[in-house]
């Protein structure tokens, strides 16, 4: 187990990756998920091209004007009278500064109505999803209104149908911090004591990196998210295994593992729902098996990632609130068999 410490967790994911086919999804705003990706995607390549002429431009005027005033190096320079020169570099001032001031105008105005159209989405029918920042983790509610015993928690791993708008209420339970998933739209801040909500819709299944955007203290990098974009089919069948309550253990094992959950310090954090555990401190594990990643998308949940992550959180994540929990190797493998049973 040490050894496996010993290696950074992106070594353990690299290696993992090609021998599991677990792949973290990619960060990119040039992979478009969504329309409102595609409209801020747009306007990025609309600036740069605009950045992009203007800079050839001034690099060709002053190699121009270089190339046209070159003396040889000893040679004094000439002090002379050129009146028609100066009023014509008067003028090609006043009309860069003035195409200037005019592009600066053409690029806020686009800036503005991409900012409105990534905002435009409504829908009566949305999946509403409520997201809390925590430190360094993101808590994830499903919630439903109308029957509330539908509505349940999980972490880190937010699945959406493709095709229908989302709606992403934001919260934060600590510090400031932003909820960025580049290929589905911009970046949205989560303030302490204010609530405030945006959409997107995912118009291609995949599986989308999110990362926290605002430096949030210690492991402000390893706050990352994963958005599953997935059929309608597909996001319904997994929102009914959300729902149900923990698998019940059913080996020797396994139901020695729970009871090593419910003694030891882990019943104080987490939630499992079935059992006596209903702490909102740390994510709920009610379905942690059916989660790719864990600690925020910083290791792959596989046995020996969690084991290293129960025993010393600490050494992966320095700062993380989760504390070491050294115990008896038999309880580990059945506190492991456990966890991974709750699918
Ligand atoms: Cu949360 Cu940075």
């Amino acid at each position: 187990m040490t050894d496996i410490l010993a290696i950074s967790s992106r070594e353990i994911l690299l290696v993992l990756s090609k021998t599991t086919g677990i792949v973290p999804g990619a960060h990119s705003a040039f992979k478009v998920g969504s329309p409102e990706a595609s409209r801020i995607e747009w306007l990025y390549w609309f600036i740069f091209w605009i950045c992009f002429a203007a800079f050839v431009l001034v690099i060709a005027a002053f190699a121009r004007s270089a190339a046209k005033n070159r003396i040889a190096r000893r040679e004094m320079l000439p002090v002379f009278e050129d009146k028609d020169g100066d009023r014509r570099a008067v003028w090609g001032v006043a009309i860069a500064t003035g195409l200037t001031v005019v592009l600066l105008f053409i690029i806020l105005g686009f800036s503005i109505t991409t900012g409105k159209a990534v905002e435009s989405d409504t829908s009566n029918q949305p999946v509403t999803i409520d997201v809390t920042g925590h430190q360094w983790w993101w808590e994830v509610k499903y919630p439903d209104a109308a029957a509330p015993y539908l509505s349940f928690t999980t972490a880190n791993e937010i699945h959406v149908p493709v095709g229908i708008p989302v709606v992403i209420l934001t919260h934060s339970a600590d510090v400031i911090h932003s909820f960025w998933a580049p290929s589905l739209n911009g970046k949205r801040d989560l303030l302490p004591g204010y609530s405030s909500s945006f959409w997107f819709k995912a118009d291609k299944p995949g599986i989308y990196h999110g990362q926290c955007a605002e430096f949030c203290g210690l492991q402000h990098a390893h706050m990352g998210f994963s958005i599953i974009a997935e059929s309608v089919s597909e996001f319904k069948q997994w929102k009914q295994e959300q729902v149900q309550p923990a698998h019940q253990p059913d080996t020797p094992e396994e139901i020695r593992g729970q009871q090593v959950f419910l003694t030891h310090a882990c019943i104080l954090c987490h939630t499992i729902l079935g059992t006596g555990a209903a702490s909102h401190v740390g994510p709920d594990l009610t379905h942690l098996g059916s989660r790719q990643m864990i600690a925020a998308e910083t290791l792959p949940n596989v046995t020996g990632a969690l084991a290293g992550w129960i025993i010393d959180p600490q050494r992966i994540k320095p700062g993380t609130q989760m504390a070491p929990n050294p115990m008896a190797p038999g309880d580990l493998q059945a506190l492991l068999a456990y966890l991974q049973s709750l699918h």
